[in-house]
């Protein structure tokens, strides 16, 4: 019976409900609109989360956007070629080629390590290795797959900055033809960084045109590729097709798809192998009408910008409401959809219970704060009037909690 109204299980969450209140939350009646030839109203299960929950810990916490899940229920039924073969897939070439180029090819992928282990494979020989910040997702977060799985060796460097430059890439530029030393063949940036920062396209440029005239390839990590252009208020082949860049991992599933990656070729001499790599990565759905009908839906229109432009005001309003609290130190500046920002770890604990959101070097107490295309103003409100409630307490009584 559709639209029936069931009475669900309480869920064991400690996540906080639109109210701002945390704890257990109580048996809850969800509406449930389902096919009448499945099973009665008691046998199906309740919602086994709070669908009211809310966070700041990651944009992978927030659900499938709307438009998304639709586009996927209208690609449903029938039968379609599989491995790629299936229409969306086909006509997604096009759609990727509106914002990168004519030249541009793209191999949807399940995730984002599995989009830059294709990618750096794609660019590299067995002996190579690949420049990056030390602080790269591929360095840092990646559970060495592109060591153990890709084979590859990372000359991951400092920067001080948070962002690689021509003259840090200079200092890993060298070696070759010395068979004691892995031969630097790429390099590989992170645009908006893991640190929610951005290279501006000039930035961009400088280390390509610096590292093409050292004959090493450019990769650049998108997983939040979306985020950046609308910061920096450029279409994406601003700072890709056009100043050089050779491979991108595009990122979709931070900006609103259930699942899915894109690895997208823009310099078909900087690669080879990439259908193998795919398949002998695992990363080749067998079903990809279904993640190929996502980014049709993403960059057809404008939905990745209005995801990302949302997700970035929305940290942007996050840092105005806490930068000038005593107690809080915000940390690099805001430039995409993460906030990054030192506190007291008796803080950090209180608003954890109520809010979950990263801590990300237990050494300073520094926390993450990122926010999603679902993320509302009344969310970032209500998490910044209960900041304010704990840093108040904090100043009065500091062993409180
Ligand atoms: C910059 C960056 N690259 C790559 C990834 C990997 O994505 P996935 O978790 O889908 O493998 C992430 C994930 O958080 C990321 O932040």
């Amino acid at each position: 019976m559709a639209g029936t109204i069931l009475l669900a299980e309480p869920a064991h969450s400690v996540w906080a409900t639109a109210d701002g209140q945390a704890g257990q939350h109580q048996v809850r009646r969800v509406a449930q609109i389902r096919h009448p030839a499945e099973r009665t109203t008691r046998d199906l299960p309740a919602t086994l989360h709070d669908l009211d929950a809310r966070g700041f810990a990651s944009d992978n916490c927030a659900g499938i956007h709307p438009e998304i899940l639709e586009a996927i229920t209208r690609a449903n039924g029938g039968h379609q070629g599989a491995y790629g073969a299936d229409v969306y897939t086909q006509h997604l070439q096009g759609v990727f080629r509106q914002h990168f180029g004519a030249e541009a090819t793209a191999y949807p992928v399940f995730n984002g390590t599995g989009a830059n282990l294709v990618s750096l494979q794609a660019m590299t020989e067995r002996w190579d290795a690949v420049i990056c910040a030390e602080s790269a997702h591929i360095n840092l977060d990646e559970c060495g797959a592109p060591e153990r799985v890709g084979g590859l060796k990372l000359l991951a460097t400092p920067t001080p900055q948070d962002k690689l430059t021509p003259e840090l890439v200079e200092l890993q530029a060298r070696g070759w033809g010395d068979e004691h030393r892995a031969q630097p063949k790429v390099v590989s940036l992170t645009q908006s960084t893991e640190l929610g920062t951005l290279y501006t396209v000039d930035e961009i440029a400088a280390i390509v045109e610096h590292a093409h005239a050292r004959d090493l390839a450019v990769h650049l990590d998108g997983a939040r590729i979306a985020n950046a252009a609308a910061a920096l208020d450029v279409p994406m082949r601003a700072f890709t097709t056009d100043v050089g860049v050779d491979m991108v991992s595009f990122g979709g599933t931070k900006n609103g798809l259930m699942l899915g990656e894109a690895v997208v070729v823009l310099n078909p001499d900087a690669v080879r192998g990439m259908a193998f790599l795919r398949k002998s990565s695992m990363q080749l759905a067998s079903k990809m009408r279904f993640v190929s009908v996502q980014f049709e839906a993403l960059l057809s229109g404008d939905l990745w910008l209005r995801n990302a432009r949302h997700a970035n005001a929305m940290a942007a309003r996050l840092e105005a409401a806490v930068r000038d609290l005593d107690g809080v130190q915000v940390q690099r500046s805001v430039e995409a959809n993460s906030v990054f920002a030192i506190l007291a770890e008796s803080v950090t604990e209180r608003m954890r219970e109520r809010y979950p959101f990263h801590v990300w070097d237990e050494r300073t107490g520094e926390v993450r704060w990122m926010t999603s295309f679902d993320t509302t103003e009344l969310d970032v409100d209500r998490f910044a009037a209960l900041f304010k409630d704990e840093m108040a307490i904090e100043v009065r009584d500091p062993q409180a909690g």
